[in-house]
């Protein structure tokens, strides 16, 4: 089904210092409706009915200088917890949140950089099924400075960590430093641009009993040591797979064990008890792997750690059983690896956005998203300014795992102050998909970008 209803764009010009309303059943409306059934819009109606990829309203906006709007959404959310996505005059644009609400509610939809003259601001379905009552912009007021101690939180942390911290704020909202997944990706990169990524990003996936039991098996430890040893920075993520309790079948193969999908493993039963063998098998798994972080702390390398990833989406385990076990598996294991195991080479990276799934403070060095937009080269502004919020600015915030490459400039222009990206690995980077090759090579070339040429002597620094 596709059908295109045409109002009369609302076509507004207005004064620097104002906020301007503009209602969605105003904007010009490809393939949704206008509702008035559900109580409590503002303007004459909303509209509803994103089903199709291609629903959308589109605004038309004119302004007199070209300047940064802080942008928020109308909406309602009676279907569950949805994304849209905001498009600017037919490029970047971000992906917006739209939390499960069964009243109106505002959100930040991030910022637009509006040009002088006439924009067009368009609502893209993305994952639909919400229903939008308008939007608001108003002039961006320009953000004072980071409010960010660079200590690590771990008090025992040794001098690698303090000088990888100390070194980051210094450059944070100053540069943005290039990462890349994988070794061959990493390789990749520096074949294809001639410069190489300040940041290696790795897994320790493959070291754990689940899985080298059926004949798994990493050398990304080396990897990340030999990068280091050329002057680059280290990030580790952890597909744990479920220590016990994977399906293994053709549909869920083993390989997929971090997955919720792939396990009847339950984080929330196995921490009820410490006593279970459940428990114990989850704290052998934490032992193993802090074997390996501990050759990189005896290497010199402190490490970006970025453990129990993208929780909040449920996919992984460690989210399956929603926040709360999450948050406390994450402080055993903050506990266990930096206490018992004195790993104090070790900067916590947080990768959930959501309030509710914070760990705490006292257990978070930097705060950090992935997020995947594809033909979105943009600044990701909204989700940035949600991180800014989640910590009231008091934390570094990275993009740790991105399919689509940032454009620089924009990322000056929206203050979005990204400490470093990490591209995943594979097709990613390298397939021509998710970022040309003249981009690639774009990004790697500009000054705002720092390569592992340009942090040389970082730990002195
Ligand atoms: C917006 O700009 C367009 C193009 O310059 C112009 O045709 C239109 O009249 C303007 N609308 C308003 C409300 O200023
Ligand atoms: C990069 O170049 C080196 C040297 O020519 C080559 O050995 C390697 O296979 C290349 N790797 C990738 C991933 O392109
Ligand atoms: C441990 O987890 C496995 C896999 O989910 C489950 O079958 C088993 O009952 C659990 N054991 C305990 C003691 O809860
Ligand atoms: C956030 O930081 C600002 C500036 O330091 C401070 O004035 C404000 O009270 C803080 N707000 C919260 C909620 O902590």
């Amino acid at each position: 089904m596709f059908k295109t209803v045409l109002v009369l764009a609302a076509l507004a010009g207005f004064a620097a210092t104002q906020t301007i309303t503009l209602q969605a059943e105003s904007g010009r409306l490809s393939g949704v409706d206008i509702g008035t059934s559900v109580a409590g819009y503002t303007g004459t109606g909303y509209v509803e009915g994103f089903s199709d990829a291609t629903d959308k309203i589109a605004f038309t906006v004119n302004v007199t200088e070209s300047q940064l709007y802080d942008m928020s959404l109308i909406y309602n959310g009676p279907y569950g917890d949805k994304y849209t996505y905001v498009v600017l005059n037919n490029a970047g644009g971000s992906q917006v949140s739209l939390p499960s609400t069964s009243t109106w509610k505002t959100v930040p939809a991030g910022q637009v950089l509006l040009n002088q003259g006439t924009n067009i601001i368009e609502i893209q379905s993305n994952w639909g099924w919400y229903l939008i009552d308008a939007i608001t912009l108003a002039r961006s007021a320009s953000r004072g400075p980071h409010n960010i101690t660079p200590r690590p939180v771990n008090k025992n942390a040794n001098d690698d960590a303090k000088a990888l911290l100390k070194y980051l704020r210094k450059v944070y909202g100053k540069k943005i430093l290039s990462g890349q997944q994988d070794q061959a990706s990493l390789d990749w990169v520096t074949n294809n641009t001639g410069s190489t990524p300040a940041i290696i990003g790795v897994d320790l996936m493959d070291y754990t009993d689940s899985r080298t039991s059926r004949g798994a098996s990493s050398i990304d430890v080396n990897h990340a040591i030999a990068h280091a040893a050329k002057g680059g920075m280290v990030t580790f993520v952890w597909h744990w797979g479920a220590p016990v309790g994977l399906y293994d079948t053709p549909e869920q193969r083993w390989w997929s064990g971090f997955y919720t999908a792939a396990t009847d493993f339950n984080v929330e039963m196995a921490l009820a008890d410490t006593t279970n063998s459940n428990y114990t098998l989850l704290m052998h798994d934490i032992d193993t792997i802090a074997s390996q972080l501990k050759k990189l702390r005896d290497a010199g390398v402190p490490v970006l750690w970025r453990p129990l990833h993208e929780a909040e989406g449920g996919w992984f385990w460690w989210g399956a059983r929603g926040p709360e076990s999450c948050k406390a598996l994450y402080r055993i294991l903050y506990k266990r690896l930096t206490v018992h195991h004195k790993l104090n080479n070790l900067i916590w990276v947080w990768n959930s956005v959501s309030p509710a799934w914070y760990p705490g403070d006292e257990y978070v060095d930097i705060v950090s998203a992935d997020t995947y937009a594809q033909g979105d080269h943009g600044p990701i502004s909204a989700t940035y300014n949600n991180l800014l919020s989640l910590t009231n600015d008091t934390k570094m915030i990275a993009a740790t795992e991105i399919g689509s490459l940032m454009d620089p400039v924009q990322l000056k222009a929206y203050q979005a102050d990204w400490l470093y990206f990490c591209v995943w690995s594979g097709d990613y980077i390298s397939a021509g998909i998710w970022n040309s090759l003249d981009l690639i090579k774009q990004v790697y070339a500009d000054e705002y970008v720092l390569n592992l040429d340009d942090i040389q002597g970082w730990k002195s620094l």
